[in-house]
């Protein structure tokens, strides 16, 4: 940033270039002009402008990042406006028709398709580092009988660490290779345990002969069939929604993952931060709330007294919004296509009926067009996974094995950037000052 007496010294002119910002402190009277890259200043410029020598500089006060990029970033693109979503360039409309999630795994993780000897090997590695130590069998009985399975996969996944301590080498990229494969090998794993712990049904070991949604399906469903058979078409749709959700660029949990990493932490401890913030309601929780929701709203005509309610502030349209997409979810398209598949072979739920009513109203009403609110991933993905026979507590589970690979992608990237420090955001302190401390028989 240069200030206007330095530009006329350097022979500049006060004449500002097209690709900066002007900023005049009318404290001060001072002009800066800070560069503009990417559409974007670099707050640490704002600090130069300062009152006087000793003053810390201008901050910028940003709650919830609405308008701050934390990075830069070559994983993930989103167009909010027109409702685009690509992976590595790649649109999630043919990812979702086209690929397998293990190969849009490899693509977030190593930034290009793989080739056939490449998807193979990215495949076999996977695939035989599915099981966990035995120990974590005794770490899951641990927990009550009917503890949420979400909270069983944050802890588990955090235990990993353990197992395998070699992994805080974060710098070396053999030890950390490793940690990434396991990490997208035994969450599948680690999801069906807490699964069968909560229903009260023995474990299910992986079964490496079949496909990675496949052998999930066998983790949770499998009895005392010698060997369990997924139907296709729902192997097939729990792969398409792993694709969806595999990564989101910087979304609450992306950022915890990265956030946490930053501290360089091993990458089991950043992704339990991940799975933690994916718990939340507002995030990877949402289609739980959207399942309870259609639930209680138990009839269609229920849906006009209930969107009332809504707009009276009473409480919020699960799964409608979005901080980015302001048009519309692409994800949300491709889930509602695979929802008719889904029911094609486990029958049709009848909450799809009160789902299809209430987005048709919410669309036609002037509440939800002026806010630019449309249905987002999670308002139909629940109903799938309903029809898959999983409860709800499952619901964030499954969102947290796809998201494994965006997560693990953008820690990569994270580690890899010269530009990232330890995250460590600033404050506006409100608080008190200085105060006398008075021993507790005076107060
Ligand atoms: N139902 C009713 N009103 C809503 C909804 C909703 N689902 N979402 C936003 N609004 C309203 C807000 O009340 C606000 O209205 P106001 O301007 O009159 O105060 C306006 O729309 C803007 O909403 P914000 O809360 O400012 O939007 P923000 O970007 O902060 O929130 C969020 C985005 C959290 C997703 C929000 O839309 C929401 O809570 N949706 C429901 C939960 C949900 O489906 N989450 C899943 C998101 S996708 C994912 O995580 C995979």
């Amino acid at each position: 940033m240069t200030t206007e007496t330095q530009q006329e010294a350097d022979g500049a002119g006060a004449q500002s270039s097209s690709d900066t910002l002007t900023v005049t402190d009318n404290r001060t009277g001072k002009h800066y002009e800070v560069p503009i890259e990417d559409g974007t200043i670099r707050a640490t410029e704002l600090r130069k402008i300062k009152t006087h020598e000793d003053d810390f500089g201008l901050m910028t006060y940003d709650p919830a990042y609405m308008a701050t990029a934390s990075c830069r970033s070559e994983i993930t693109f989103i167009d909010g406006e027109q409702g685009v979503l690509e992976y590595r360039g790649y649109p999630i409309e043919q990812l979702a028709e086209q690929s397998s999630f293990l190969e849009v795994a490899y693509l977030l993780v190593h930034g290009e398709l793989p080739d056939r000897k490449q998807l193979d090997e990215w495949t076999h590695e996977i695939t035989i580092h599915t099981f966990v130590h035995e120990n974590i069998k005794e770490f899951m009985q641990g927990f009550r009988y009917d503890a949420h399975p979400m909270g069983m996969l944050l802890a588990s996944v955090g235990a990993l660490s353990t197992f395998y301590p070699e992994a805080t080498a974060i710098k070396d990229e053999e030890v950390r290779y490793i940690q990434i494969i396991r990490l997208i090998a035994k969450m599948p794993t680690l999801a069906a345990f807490s699964f069968r712990h909560n229903q009260g049904k023995p474990y299910v070991y992986p079964d490496n002969d079949l496909s990675y949604p496949g052998n999930f399906l066998s983790m949770i469903y499998k009895m005392t069939e010698l060997k369990y058979e997924p139907d296709p078409r729902l192997e097939h749709a729990l792969d398409v929604l792993f694709i969806l959700h595999a990564d989101h660029e910087q979304n609450c949990s992306t950022s915890a993952v990265r956030s946490v990493g930053s501290s360089q932490v091993d990458p089991y401890s950043a992704v339990a931060a991940g799975v933690a913030a994916l718990y939340g309601p507002l995030h990877g929780g949402a289609n739980e709330a959207v399942l309870r929701m259609l639930q209680r709203i138990e009839t269609t005509d229920n849906i006009p007294d209930f969107i009332e309610g809504v707009k009276r502030g009473d409480e919020k349209l699960m799964g409608f919004g979005h901080r980015v997409y302001k048009n519309f979810d692409p994800r949300a398209k491709i889930i509602k296509q695979a929802v008719e598949e889904v029911f094609e072979v486990t029958g049709k739920n009848p909450l799809l009926d009160i789902a299809t009513e209430l987005e048709k109203i919410a669309l036609e009403d002037d509440y939800f067009i002026e806010r630019k609110l449309y249905p987002n991933v999670d308002f139909y993905s629940g109903l799938i996974y309903e029809a898959l026979g999983m409860p709800v507590e499952m619901f964030p589970v499954l969102f947290a094995i796809g998201r494994t690979a965006g997560w693990i992608a953008q820690w990569l990237e994270m580690i890899d950037d010269s530009e990232q420090k330890i995250a460590r955001p600033r404050q506006i302190y409100t608080g008190q000052r200085g105060l006398e401390y008075v021993p507790i028989e005076k107060r």
